[in-house]
């Protein structure tokens, strides 16, 4: 038998409501801060990643899915989604209207990473951009939405960990001290953190390995580097997360793994989760604007993995308490009652009335498992004799009460019964 690829999944049965049910949630939050819904393509040309996610970067070091097409050019699925939207905010000079743009996205992404619970090859992540507004508010606003999504979705226990990188200036500054650091400490780093040191040495603060040493712990923080701009800025968005009551942490060693951040840099956890995965991140990238399209503007945004929201919301009562239903199930056995039932059926559905009827050729009997089977509220049964008086008998399936009703009437009796 064929089987699925490692690190992919297959989204069926009470998983796929449960998607439902968070596409759906994400959707109508995305309105209500007036977010735009965006769709790039699936695969970029790698240098895109390359000059964007960076180099030095787990990802696009091990990680990305690259393929030479017919046309031998380089492609590489995306593993992410900031640079695509960036790259199309550019392309499509969306940059010629003064207003702030203001973007979400929902789709799967691809890194060839160690498959293991909640990190696989693909992956969903919805997420939003804000290209074009370098105010401290949208820095909130976005930390904030990310955080109402979560808690709408009854994640409980939620705690954005959040640091600042600052300027450029104050990022050199901040890099120096840590390279003077680290440096008589190298040889009790891990391998990777060692390659880092001399590609992209803020990335050892995020290192698994190294998480508990205590030269990790006791490492200059960002925080005390910052210039008077940044340290202002930066309080700034604490200030308005505290007026939008945002549960949040100052945490020194959120430097993020992507190498495009500057300012305001975050992650969201949830302390309910015993496996502690991040839920989502994001943070401020001015300068990858610059880098890609030679514009001066400013950009920030986040993503969340559903597969790992999902993943959290399996454990919680909601899970248990969601299961398929329909309103009804129309029931025959003759193929004169069948022509009934499919004109039945088609016009309740049409009112918007979930409905199913049989399609096996099974018995009365059969049909009532069916209709048990799919927790339909309503049984619309068809009998030949009530037919001809313009009549069927409709069944509440929770009180057991029958009612004949008239055949023109069924779609109103049964909208008006729900
Ligand atoms: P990221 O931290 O690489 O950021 O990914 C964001 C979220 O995607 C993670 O917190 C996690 O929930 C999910 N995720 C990442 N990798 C995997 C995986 N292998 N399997 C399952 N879930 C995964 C970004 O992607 C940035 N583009 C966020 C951003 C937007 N920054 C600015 N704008």
């Amino acid at each position: 038998m064929i089987t699925k690829p490692k690190g992919c999944t297959d989204i069926t049965g009470n998983d796929s409501l449960l998607w439902q049910y968070v596409n759906g949630v994400v959707a109508e939050m995305m309105r209500n801060y007036n977010y735009e819904y965006i769709r790039t393509p699936i695969f970029e040309v790698s240098e895109l990643f390359h000059r964007s996610v960076g180099e030095a970067s787990d990802i696009v070091k091990k990680e990305t899915y690259d393929f030479i097409d017919k046309g031998n050019r380089n492609m590489t699925l995306r593993p992410e989604g900031t640079a695509g939207v960036v790259r199309s905010y550019l392309e499509n000079k969306l940059y010629a209207s003064p207003d702030t743009k203001k973007y979400y996205y929902n789709g799967t992404m691809y890194r060839y990473e160690r498959p293991q619970s909640g990190r696989l090859r693909e992956f969903t992540q919805f997420g939003v951009e804000v290209i074009g507004s370098n105010d401290e508010i949208i820095d909130a606003e976005v930390i904030s939405l990310q955080y109402r999504i979560l808690e709408a979705l009854h994640i409980g226990n939620l705690q954005v960990n959040i640091n600042t990188l600052g300027d450029n200036e104050s990022r050199e500054n901040y890099k120096k001290a840590l390279v003077a650091y680290l440096e008589p400490h190298l040889n009790e780093l891990c391998d990777d953190c060692k390659e880092r040191f001399k590609t992209n040495p803020l990335r050892i603060l995020d290192c698994k390995i190294d998480s508990d040493s205590e030269i990790l712990k006791n490492a200059p923080k960002t925080i005390d580097y910052l210039n008077e701009y940044s340290k202002e800025r930066f309080n700034k968005v604490l200030r308005y997360l505290d007026l939008l009551e945002i549960d949040y942490e100052v945490n020194p060693r959120i430097v993020r793994g992507l190498d495009y951040y500057d300012h305001t840099v975050f992650e969201i956890v949830s302390l309910d989760d015993n496996n502690a995965s991040v839920l989502g991140g994001g943070g401020r990238y001015n300068k990858l604007i610059k880098e890609l399209g030679n514009i001066d503007s400013y950009g920030i945004g986040f993503a969340c993995g559903i597969d790992r929201i999902i993943n959290l919301l399996k454990e919680m009562p909601l899970y248990q308490s969601i299961q398929k239903e329909i309103d009804c199930f129309v029931m025959y056995v003759s193929e004169e009652e069948k022509l009934h039932a499919l004109d039945i059926v088609q016009n309740l559905r049409l009112n918007g009335v979930v409905c199913e009827t049989d399609n096996l050729n099974k018995g009365l009997k059969g049909q009532f498992k069916e209709a048990d089977r799919l927790n339909s509220k309503y049984l619309i049964i068809l009998n030949n004799e009530d037919l001809q008086k313009g009549l069927v008998n409709i069944k509440d399936n929770a009180t057991k009460e029958e009612e004949k009703v008239d055949i023109d009437e069924v779609v109103d009796y049964i909208i008006s019964h729900l």
